[in-house]
């Protein structure tokens, strides 16, 4: 797979590291060899994987004439501060549509990525409840932006279109060249699967180049067979962008959907051991919403002896721990 021919701005500019977790997997009594990929450190405010599809999105805008952005999420959205914050650094306006998907859980003066939206100085924020059409408002902001003589050009929420998920195709080539160099081999990767971008664009990045290393999706909201429906459906328009010669069959996606308690953004117990375990053995952030639940669906995947005895798993960190600071009362 060819990456360069499509249009993207260069913010990954060199590959986030692989980083073993010896004293976390000893922790989980050395089941099985943990190593974390770590894209909470990509560029970007605060980082996190959003960076790498708005590489592609915010270029496929830039190449349309755009001068404004309008994507959307929930109300301590990584996607939307990431957003905003490539936003800022190309000279763009951006305007947020906010879900309250928790009724009430909107708080003008809330804390974590809420505060750096106003930081980072949005030009607007709407706020819609709950299973509002999320395209259908950013279509309507759109209008009235186009009215004011500005040129919008809308992301969907997460950035999860084949556009953003050719991001996570380029992460998973950096993956292989990197395991490569280290003469390393990974047996399994464990993906949090959100919007779905990510875990569509891994498992075409890993299936279409045959690497023979299969990704397992942890969800964050949905039921697995309605989100392993969703992964598969972008992975094959993914997989059709880039001319992927074989489709991608609906076997390579897996979800576990476990983890996610009472929904969405919602913590769990689990959770908040995942983030303390990782913070007091390795000192890594997770967050509370994403990679929190992720990994511990992970954990729970390693005491269950879901992998063989000394596998060697690998954690993909898709950041968010601005969001741990909307979270305090969780963690006391
Ligand atoms: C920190 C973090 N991790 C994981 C995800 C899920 O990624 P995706 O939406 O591509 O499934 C998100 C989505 O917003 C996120 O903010």
């Amino acid at each position: 797979m060819n990456l360069t021919q499509f249009p993207r701005r260069n913010y990954v500019q060199d590959a986030t590291p692989i980083e073993a977790l010896p004293a976390f997997s000893a922790a989980l009594g050395n089941k099985v060899n943990l190593f974390i990929k770590r894209d909470d450190l990509l560029p970007g405010c605060a980082g996190g994987n959003k960076t790498r599809k708005l590489d592609f999105c915010i270029a496929d805008a830039l190449e349309k004439g755009a001068d404004t952005i309008i994507t959307c999420g929930a109300v301590q959205s990584n996607h939307c501060r990431l957003t905003l914050s490539w936003a800022v650094k190309e000279g763009m306006d951006c305007h947020l549509v906010l879900e309250e998907r928790v009724a009430g859980s909107y708080r003008e003066d809330g804390s974590g990525n809420n505060f750096l939206f106003k930081l980072m100085g949005v030009k607007s924020i709407t706020v819609v409840p709950g299973g509002s059409d999320m395209m259908a408002a950013m279509e309507q902001l759109a209008a009235e932006v186009e009215g004011s003589g500005r040129k919008p050009y809308i992301i969907p929420g997460g950035a999860s279109n084949a556009i953003g998920a050719t991001g996570y195709v380029a992460c998973a080539q950096e993956i292989q060249q990197q395991l490569f160099a280290r003469n390393l081999k990974i047996d399994h990767m464990v993906v949090p699967s959100g919007s779905a971008g990510t875990h569509a664009g891994m498992v075409v990045g890993m299936y279409g180049s045959n690497a023979g290393i299969p990704v397992s999706g942890i969800n964050v909201s949905r039921t697995k067979p309605v989100q392993e429906e969703i992964v598969h459906k972008l992975a094959l328009e993914t997989a059709a962008r880039l001319g992927v010669r074989e489709s991608v069959p609906a076997e390579e996606i897996t979800c576990f959907d476990g983890y996610v308690g009472p929904g969405y953004s919602l913590p769990t117990e689990s959770m908040v051991e995942a983030v303390k375990l990782l913070a007091q053995t390795e000192s890594i952030l997770l967050d509370p919403v994403y990679s929190g639940k992720a990994m511990a669906g992970l954990i729970d995947l390693v005491r269950n002896d879901h992998f063989a005895p000394g596998a060697n798993v690998l954690f993909l960190h898709t950041g968010g721990s601005p969001a741990l600071y909307a979270y305090l009362d969780t963690f006391e």
